[in-house]
């Protein structure tokens, strides 16, 4: 026999039970109880080892109005936050009552009636945060190669110097837009056009936690909207309190509606003051051509100037006519543009593109807004939605920028439209004699194939003069061939596709053209009218445009004298070309105006570009004219 078990008594054998039961929930006790199994070792050692004054929670609780509001409090978590983590996406707490907390970059909508106030405040912790990673940004405006000024320098690493210096305390950029506003009662004899502005009211103090318009304290600033918008920079080390509050509104009914936001990495919502950036380049009954100025100054060949010609256009537009008062007191805020501008994103009749046509051939942003009426006068108003690529809470300068506002007109008359992208002509870009039986690739066609074979019969000719012969047989050494044909192009274009303004239109460098011919609408001038029975103006200087448009009578801004200058000083006088003189000169060309109006058709204009113009000298005058430009100097005979 093998090993033999003692024989338990019933009592012996139930203690051995409970005894092994007992030895089990000891054993497992002790397990539970060891600290190897604690949850210490999914904290960091950072945190173990430092002291946490600030007690995590999460509350909200009623402001009375049936809304919740809740106050942020902010650990000093800078060592363990992960690098795209704001401290304001970690913790919240119980705040005072009425009191929002704003976090950095994350903006707040709300409504306010006439009379009230509400509070805001952008806590010590958010004021001592990390600031944001740099986003990437538009590829840099750089200067022209040869421009020695030192406009490259880093403004962004400036900023960062100074604010090294400045140690304790941060710039926090405050921002506020009012996105609507009440309406005039009409019927109310007391009402303007525009009720009062929203007005924000600022304090670093912890005794003024409220700051508005019923307390009057030194310790408080105050800040009127000015166009719907309130941008202040302010040096802040702790909270941060601060009010929108809305004025009463006599004759005017509705509420407020706005946006707050602050910032320790830029302006959330921002305005550029002092420059539209837009220029206008002309208009037709219902559409206009708006550019940017030009967003690079860099040579063609340079990675900046193709990152720009490649982007994704980053610029928008907004137009309102400047009768329409629902923009007015509130054309420096994005979201009020957005919702009630009559030309904006949303309405879908805005074409957008980069180009490099016009002068300097420099990269920029072109509009082709239609759904404009006639005879009219917009405000056009670029901007930028978010930082352009994205918009919203968490976005640096997510609420959108606004530039100035400028200026353009639509036209009375049918009989011009505006054409660009042309394929020949590729500088043209204003309104041209038309006819709205054609439509716009029609008419594009009509003049752009025109020119281009007038272009062919020229450069046949050019291929006689020896321009590429050795420099004592070529026709000068300051100008080529190639400078000549495209002085050529630019005169041809101009000339052959000329610039068009209304009948009606009676500024005096104008110029009526096929005055014989009926207007659209069928009536025709009195053929014992002068105007008729002049070989200059009862026909267009192409004769094209007569037989195959039929605009009927318009009016022309002429071309500019320069361009035949231009084209004569740098062609071999092999080729003959001359510009007229005196009386024939006057009649055919038009003189640039200093001021930047547009008073002579040049490739490239827009208007008010502020271009200092400097006429050239050296003035080749012959009088002749080779026979294959006889279709468009007739005029001057
Ligand atoms: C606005 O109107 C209310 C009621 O008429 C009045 O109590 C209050 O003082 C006014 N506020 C201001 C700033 O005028
Ligand atoms: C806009 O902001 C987003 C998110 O911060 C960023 O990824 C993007 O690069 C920014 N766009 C520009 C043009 O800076
Ligand atoms: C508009 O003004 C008139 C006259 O003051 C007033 O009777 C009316 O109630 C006002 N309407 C609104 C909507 O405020
Ligand atoms: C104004 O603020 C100071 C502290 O900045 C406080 O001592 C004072 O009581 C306040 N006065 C009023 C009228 O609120
Ligand atoms: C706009 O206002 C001007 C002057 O107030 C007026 O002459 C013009 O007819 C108005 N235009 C429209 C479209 O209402
Ligand atoms: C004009 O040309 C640009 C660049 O080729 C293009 O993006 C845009 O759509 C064109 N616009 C029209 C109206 O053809
Ligand atoms: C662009 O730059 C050229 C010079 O390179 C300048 O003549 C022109 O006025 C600038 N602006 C626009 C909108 O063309
Ligand atoms: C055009 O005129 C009509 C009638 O006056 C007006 O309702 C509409 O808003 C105007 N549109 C634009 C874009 O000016
Ligand atoms: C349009 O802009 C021009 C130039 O800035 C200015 O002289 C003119 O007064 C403006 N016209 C209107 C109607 O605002
Ligand atoms: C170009 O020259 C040819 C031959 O001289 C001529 O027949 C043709 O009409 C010319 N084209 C134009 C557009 O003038
Ligand atoms: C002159 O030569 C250049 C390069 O060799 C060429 O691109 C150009 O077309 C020539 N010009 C003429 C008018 O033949
Ligand atoms: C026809 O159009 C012209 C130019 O727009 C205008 O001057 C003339 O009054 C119009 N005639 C009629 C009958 O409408």
């Amino acid at each position: 026999m093998g090993m033999q078990f003692p024989r338990l008594t019933p009592l012996q054998s139930r203690f051995a039970a409970t005894f092994t039961a007992t030895l089990f929930l000891v054993l497992l006790y002790l397990i539970f109880s060891s600290p190897r199994f604690a949850y210490a070792a999914d904290i960091p050692s950072s945190i173990a080892e430092t002291d946490h004054n600030h007690p995590i929670s999460i509350g909200s609780l009623s402001d009375g109005i049936g809304e919740e509001r809740i106050w942020l409090e902010l650990g000093d978590f800078d060592d363990v936050l992960e690098e795209d983590e704001t401290p304001d996406q970690a913790i919240v707490r119980r705040a005072p009552v009425g009191v929002t907390a704003l976090g950095n970059n994350q903006f707040k909508q709300d409504n306010i009636k006439p009379g009230e106030t509400q509070f805001y405040v952008f806590p010590k912790e958010a004021v001592a945060g990390p600031k944001s990673p740099k986003p990437k940004g538009l590829p840099p405006f750089e200067p022209a190669p040869n421009d020695d000024s030192d406009q490259d320098v880093d403004f962004h690493e400036l900023k960062r110097r100074d604010g090294d210096l400045e140690k304790r305390s941060t710039t926090v950029y405050i921002s506020m837009t009012t996105c609507s506003q009440p309406s005039a009662n009409k019927s109310d004899p007391n009402s303007g056009d525009i009720p009062p502005q929203l007005q924000v009211f600022l304090s670093r103090s912890e005794s003024l936690q409220k700051p508005g318009p019923s307390v009057d304290n030194s310790s408080q600033t105050q800040y009127d909207a000015n166009g719907g918008y309130v941008g202040v920079p302010m040096q802040a080390d702790g909270d941060v309190y601060l009010s929108v509050s809305a004025p009463n509104a006599t004759g005017f009914s509705g509420i407020y509606t706005y946006e707050i936001a602050a910032s320790i990495d830029d302006y959330f919502h921002s305005v550029v003051e002092d420059d539209p950036f837009l220029y206008w380049v002309d208009g037709d009954i219902n559409a206009a051509l708006l550019v940017t100025n030009n967003v690079t100054e860099s040579a063609s060949d340079s990675e900046n100037y193709k990152q720009w010609m490649n982007i994704t256009p980053p610029y928008t537009v907004f137009a309102s006519n400047i009768n329409d008062t629902s923009i007015l007191g509130m054309q420096k805020s994005y979201c009020a543009l957005n919702q009630l501008a009559q030309i904006r994103k949303s309405s879908n009749n805005v074409e957008v593109g980069m180009t490099n046509r016009g002068l300097g051939n420099k990269p920029k942003e072109q509009f082709y807004i239609t759904g404009l009426n006639r005879s009219s006068t917009y405000y056009g108003i670029l901007a930028m939605d978010g930082n352009s690529t994205s918009s919203g809470n968490g976005i640096i300068g997510g609420g959108g920028r606004v530039w100035q506002p400028m200026n353009f007109s639509t036209k009375a008359d049918d009989n011009c439209a505006v054409l660009f992208n042309l394929t020949f002509c590729s500088e043209v870009a204003y309104a041209v004699p038309a006819n709205p039986s054609l439509n716009v690739a029609e008419l594009t066609n009509i003049y752009d194939s025109y020119a281009a074979s007038l272009y062919k019969n020229f450069s046949y000719s050019l291929q006689q003069v020896q321009c590429n012969a050795s420099t004592d047989s070529a026709y000068s050494l300051a100008v080529g061939c190639d400078d000549c044909a495209a002085a050529y192009k630019q005169w041809l274009c101009s000339v052959t596709i000329p610039r068009c303004a209304d009948f009606s239109n009676d500024a005096s460098f104008l110029r009526v053209r096929n005055a014989a011919q009926p207007f659209l609408n069928g009536t025709q001038i009195p053929s014992n009218n002068p105007l008729v029975q002049s070989p200059v103006e009862s026909r267009s200087r192409n004769p094209l445009i007569d037989s195959e448009i039929r605009p009927g009578p318009y009016k022309e801004i002429l071309p500019c004298q320069d361009l035949c200058w231009d084209l004569v000083r740098n062609c071999p006088s092999v080729l003959q070309f001359s510009c007229p003189v005196g009386q024939a000169l006057n009649a055919s060309y038009g003189y640039r105006d200093p001021n930047g109006d547009i008073t002579c058709s040049y490739l490239g204009a827009a208007y008010y570009l502020n271009h200092s113009w400097s006429l050239h000298s050296g003035v080749l005058v012959s009088v002749y004219t080779l026979a294959i430009f006889w279709t468009v100097f007739w005029a001057f005979v």
